[in-house]
């Protein structure tokens, strides 16, 4: 089939079957035509637990069809490829989780959304990139904090608060670890207007040089709010497709990763999402999540405190 067929078969599925597909922002920009609803991580959670179709796809990693059953569990939700996994949640076990808590007793557990679903059970508090500051904020200063699992969003979040009773975790996204900081200068010398944005999951030394650092959600809209005609940008590469087509009038330079002759940097986990397995999931009515419902419960209290904080 061509990719034009595939499509349109996946939208005569949607519609037969009152199925609605959510997509990650770093995924095929073909995958990303045919979401229903395209976002971040913290934007896809929230519409998981409002969306009210009976079949949810999600175009996305595990973690986050994982997120999208915890808070709609009645709903059928279906993952075209359930082994594309995360760095950053295969850094963080729930059972090493479990021995933290014990070393550490008395910390609230801050986590962000990219983990799994045993491990969320185990959190007081999600948070994304987008609200990690707000979560953290929302917890009282002389409240020792464990924070899981990305090393360098903690210490982007500890930098900013100033605080320094947080235990963080030592895991990292291997995508956003990866950029060049030596490329990234060498772009801004040859584009000296430009203007560097980037992802807080990136070292501290790539977000010092950056001229706005947030989540893919943040950097879209800076992007939009920001007056400067170009931007070197510092994240997944999948987030250019909606950055060219919000700005047509704008030029984005994606940044290259270190160890490699690629010109920009991409999770091999999104990019294995693609048309084919979406038709075939959506055909099969499988893969599916399923989850044990004690675990689902309780990483649901987690979710939800997360999405109360506005
Ligand atoms: P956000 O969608 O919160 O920006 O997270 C980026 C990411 O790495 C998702 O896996
Ligand atoms: Fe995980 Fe990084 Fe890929 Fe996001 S970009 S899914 S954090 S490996």
């Amino acid at each position: 089939m061509t990719k034009e067929q595939l499509m349109q078969r996946i939208e005569q599925l949607k519609q037969e079957k009152r199925a609605v597909i959510l997509a990650h922002y770093y995924t095929l920009p073909e995958v990303q035509a045919v979401a229903d609803y395209l976002g971040d991580s913290l934007a896809l959670s929230v519409k998981a637990r409002d969306i009210e179709a009976p079949i949810i796809l999600f175009a996305g990693v595990n973690f986050m069809a994982e997120t999208a059953k915890v808070l709609s569990p009645d709903k059928k939700v279906l993952i075209p490829v359930p082994e594309a996994g995360c760095s950053l949640a295969e850094s963080c076990e729930a059972a090493a989780l479990k021995a933290l808590k014990e070393q550490y007793p008395g910390h609230k557990v801050v986590s962000y959304v990219n983990t799994s679903v045993q491990v969320k059970a185990l959190t007081d508090v999600c948070c994304t990139s987008t609200n990690a500051l707000q979560v953290v904020e929302s917890i009282p200063r002389e409240q020792p904090i464990i924070f899981a699992p990305d090393r360098n969003l903690g210490s982007y979040i500890q930098k900013l608060t100033g605080r320094d009773n947080m235990v963080i975790w030592d895991g990292a996204c291997t995508v956003h670890e990866e950029f060049s900081l030596e490329k990234i200068l060498s772009l801004k010398r040859e584009h000296p207007q430009a203007k560097v944005v980037a992802h807080p999951e990136c070292k501290a030394y790539i977000l010092e040089v950056a001229d706005y650092v947030g989540s893919t959600a943040g950097i879209l809209n800076f992007c939009g709010e920001d007056s400067a005609a170009e931007y070197i940008v510092v994240t997944e590469a999948g987030i250019l497709a909606e950055m060219r087509k919000r700005y047509p009038e704008k030029t984005f330079i994606p940044a290259p990763p270190e160890d490699s002759t690629c010109a920009c940097n991409e999770c091999r986990y999104m990019k294995m999402v693609t048309l084919e397995n979406i038709l075939s999931c959506l055909e099969a009515e499988s893969p599916e999540v399923l989850l044990n419902e004690d675990v689902r419960v309780a990483a649901e209290r987690s979710i939800q405190n997360m999405v109360a904080i506005k």
